[in-house]
């Protein structure tokens, strides 16, 4: 099998990584980590005629996309209407992400349990009913509907903030069109996981959980980020648990986007929300998480290139190898993360122990000298038996990857 794997950042540098054990991979266009474990072809994630193209002239079975954004612009179905197959919703269901206020609509229409909100196309009735959500006590969560790159979402706990976040959208367009439509809902509070399946017409497969850190610094502080690390398994997420998010929030959506015409093939990502001790739907993403899938491709055996090519032609999706290690990845990040990347920097290696693997994130080669190109510039990722050992290892890795102002969360896979 030849796999494209669209996209490049650490995502896709562990999805290449992964999938190179049982296909041939190339990625488009990649990026200094991912081309030294498989060919890399300087195709833009924009070019969809020339992913085409690629797929073609290089005789693709199957195209993984790795980020939202190309699923949002329609690559799907560009690539589907050439006969290619697909790891990857259309446009339809990448709605799903691209559309906060369509994702909230589907999952009131499919009975998901999810917090209650409204949507709003002008500022004074966000606000109003902001006022009408505070004044029964609640908080509200004030979101941006469109694509605006995870950060459209202000938790206020008091008016005045949400009136800010609103206006922000709204009136002053900080997030530009994604601000059109803006959502307002109530505000849930627990623990946070993400459920990743693999979703095909037939069935759906959910792949072992990874818990990510979403803060900035040291005891979930400062500003949300992407993800400053992940590890897997996590404890305290249950067979049973997960069993409740399929059976209430994966499979109503999925019936629910069929009954509307969509059929979805790709991930599904469902952040969940435990309020009260029941999971809440937060959202919907239409690919895999980042870094989440830094630590779960270090858990997949054999099986997931088949997984990924049965959902693309509809097939029944066979469940692929899960490793009984446990898998932990450190963010290293440069220094103002989330606020600026870094660009530029020289990076070099230090020693690394067994185990461990480097997923870069934000990397560029300029004159043969590996540089920073991102807010998160590598991945530092381990496995092994037990949980403390692969964050040891991960760790050891971490502290190995040397640039100016290289820094990671030190909590990271603490439960
Ligand atoms: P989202 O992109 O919708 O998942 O939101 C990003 C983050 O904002 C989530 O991971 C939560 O931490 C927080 N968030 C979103 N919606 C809510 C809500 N209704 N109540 C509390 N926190 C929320
Ligand atoms: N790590 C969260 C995300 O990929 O959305």
């Amino acid at each position: 099998m030849r796999i494209l794997v669209v996209g490049g950042g650490g995502r896709e540098h562990a999805l290449a990584w992964r999938l190179s054990h049982e296909a041939e991979v190339l990625a488009s266009p990649g990026n200094p980590g991912i081309a030294e474990d498989c060919e890399t072809v300087q195709v833009s994630t924009k070019d969809h005629d020339g992913l085409v193209a690629l797929c073609k002239a290089r005789s693709i079975d199957l195209v993984v996309v790795g980020p939202e954004d190309p699923l949002i612009d329609g690559l799907g179905n560009v690539l589907r209407a050439a006969g290619i197959a697909v790891y990857g919703p259309n446009q339809d269901g990448a709605q799903l992400e691209g559309s906060k206020a369509f994702s909230k609509a589907v999952m009131t229409e499919a009975g998901v349990p999810t917090a209650a909100y409204q949507s709003f196309t002008h500022p004074t009735e966000a606000i109003q009913f902001a006022r009408s959500r505070f004044d029964l006590g609640k908080g509200v969560a004030v979101k941006a509907s469109g694509n605006a790159l995870g950060k459209g979402v202000v938790v206020c706990n008091d008016f005045d903030s949400a009136v800010n976040a609103i206006e922000r959208m709204m009136i002053a367009k900080e997030f530009g069109a994604a601000g059109d439509v803006v959502v307002v809902e109530d505000c849930l509070v627990g623990r946070e996981f993400s459920v990743l399946t693999v979703v095909g017409d037939q069935n759906f497969v959910t792949l072992p959980i990874a818990q990510d850190h979403k803060r900035a610094y040291d005891g979930d502080q400062g500003p949300n980020t992407g993800g400053m690390g992940a590890f897997s398994p996590v404890a305290w997420i249950t067979r049973e648990l997960i069993e409740e998010v399929e059976s209430r929030i994966v499979r109503p959506t999925l019936e629910a986007l069929k009954a509307k015409g969509i059929t979805y093939r790709g991930t599904l990502f469902s952040g969940i929300m435990m309020d009260q001790g029941k999971p809440q739907c937060l959202e919907f993403n239409v690919r895999m998480g980042d870094p989440e899938t830094q630590a779960v491709m270090l858990r997949l055996g054999k099986g997931y290139a088949d997984a990924l090519l049965s959902s693309a032609v509809g097939r029944y999706i066979e469940a692929p190898e899960v490793s009984e290690q446990a898998t932990v990845t450190v963010v290293v990040a440069g220094k103002d993360y989330p606020m600026s990347s870094s660009k530029g920097l020289p990076i070099s290696f230090g020693e690394l122990p067994l185990g461990s693997k480097l997923f870069h994130a934000g990397t560029s080669l300029v004159d043969g000298q590996l540089v920073t190109n991102g807010g998160r510039v590598i991945a530092a990722s381990a496995a092994a038996n037990t949980l403390p050992e692969a964050r040891k290892l991960a760790y050891q890795a971490a502290e190995a990857v040397q640039f100016e102002g290289a820094r990671f969360r030190s909590d990271i896979a603490l439960e």
